[in-house]
């Protein structure tokens, strides 16, 4: 079983649904303007506050855009005058100004996605001509103002072959620190994904291939690395529902924050105690020891398994033949639920 804690140590704020990009992968499926009224600045501070009293200590700040939103530097300053706060951003709206602004603001760690080392893989992806050299240029300015900066990349077929060099550009940028992480068929990334899917044992070959350049730390998240940290995650979405996870936004919804107080829905949703009791039926003894796999990431479990407990099929020892090339047939539905398990 999975660690049991009273509450959740750090939270994940979706802030918004807005995006300046179009990246064909989003799980997000992020517009121009919002789709429906998100939560407002007050709405933030106030869940800021009530976070930080319950004893959050650390907040996760991504989108969407983030830095879409006008009001993100009194939500940014509320967040580091009371938590540890980290910035997920596609970093094209990321000048010098706007990184010493950041960097004036108190957020101490910044992560970029970079989905290429060549411009033309990096802007097909985003859909917008031009990004690959705003996030690169963004990159920069973070490291010049002083921010710990990483960069971020999915593995998929069309760009596995420019990983290592993704590694060596990231170096070059200034970056600490690589995060090599899985395509979830979510959001935009489900009509392609059989473009973009690749198998398992191509997956880990790639992983198993990469040589961090001197001084940058990769992380990944496959074996021995795949986790199960829902015993530890929150996340409230742009409009307040929480989803426990951003990988678990099509699945889960335990409330709105605008209804009942977050620590509420954490003590007392069924499928909170579930997803954070982590009780699997089957895990992998060598991922992750310290903190015990428990089965891996859930959201890749439930989409390709359709259960709670099931193993994660992106681990080699779990996988146990799924072929992860091929999207589950209930995820091609509007409304998903797997054949096995009604909508929770
Ligand atoms: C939705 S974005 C929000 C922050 C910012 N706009 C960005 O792109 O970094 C958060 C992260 O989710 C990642 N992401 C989007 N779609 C994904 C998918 N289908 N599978 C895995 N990660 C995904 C993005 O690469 C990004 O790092
Ligand atoms: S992945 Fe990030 S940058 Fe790309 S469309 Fe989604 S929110 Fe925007
Ligand atoms: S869904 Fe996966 S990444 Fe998200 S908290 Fe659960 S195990 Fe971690």
């Amino acid at each position: 079983m999975n660690p049991k804690l009273e509450r959740p140590p750090k939270v994940t704020f979706s802030l918004t649904e807005t995006c300046n990009l179009a990246c064909r992968h989003c799980y997000a499926d992020c517009k121009k303007t919002a789709k429906r009224p998100e939560l407002s600045t007050a709405e933030w501070l106030h869940l800021i506050d009530y976070l930080a009293a319950n004893g959050v200590i650390q907040t996760y700040i991504e989108g969407g855009e983030p830095l879409q939103r006008p009001d993100i530097f009194r939500i940014l300053r509320r967040a580091t005058a009371k938590m540890m706060t980290l910035l997920r951003t596609n970093g094209t709206l990321i000048d010098a100004r706007t990184a010493h602004r950041l960097k004036a603001s108190g957020v101490g760690h910044v992560l970029v996605d970079l989905m290429g080392a060549r411009r033309e893989t990096h802007d097909w992806f985003a859909g917008v001509e031009g990004s690959f050299a705003l996030a690169c240029t963004g990159v920069k300015h973070l490291v010049a103002a002083g921010i710990k900066t990483d960069v971020l990349t999915i593995l998929t077929k069309r760009n596995a072959g420019e990983i290592q060099a993704i590694l060596e550009l990231a170096r070059s940028l200034g970056a600490q620190r690589v995060g090599v992480l899985r395509l979830y068929p979510l959001g935009l990334a489900k009509s392609l994904w059989s473009e973009l899917a690749l198998s398992l044992d191509e997956q880990m070959a790639v992983i198993g291939a990469l040589a961090p350049p001197d001084g940058l730390a990769v992380m990944q998240s496959w074996h021995p690395r795949d986790r199960n940290c829902c015993w530890q995650s929150a996340t409230v979405n742009a409009f307040g529902d929480s989803i426990g996870c951003p990988y678990l936004r099509e699945y889960v919804n335990h409330g709105n924050v605008r209804d009942v107080p977050l620590m509420e829905m954490w003590d007392n949703d069924p499928l909170s105690k579930t997803l954070r009791a982590g009780k699997i039926d089957t895990s992998c003894t060598r991922c992750n020891k310290n903190d015990g796999s428990e089965g891996g990431c859930r959201s890749t479990a439930y989409a390709f398994r359709g259960r709670w407990d099931a193993g994660d099929p992106f681990c080699p020892t779990l996988n146990d033949g799924v072929d992860l090339r091929v999207l589950p047939e209930w995820l091609h539905q509007e409304n998903p639920a797997p054949a096995n398990q009604a909508r929770s």
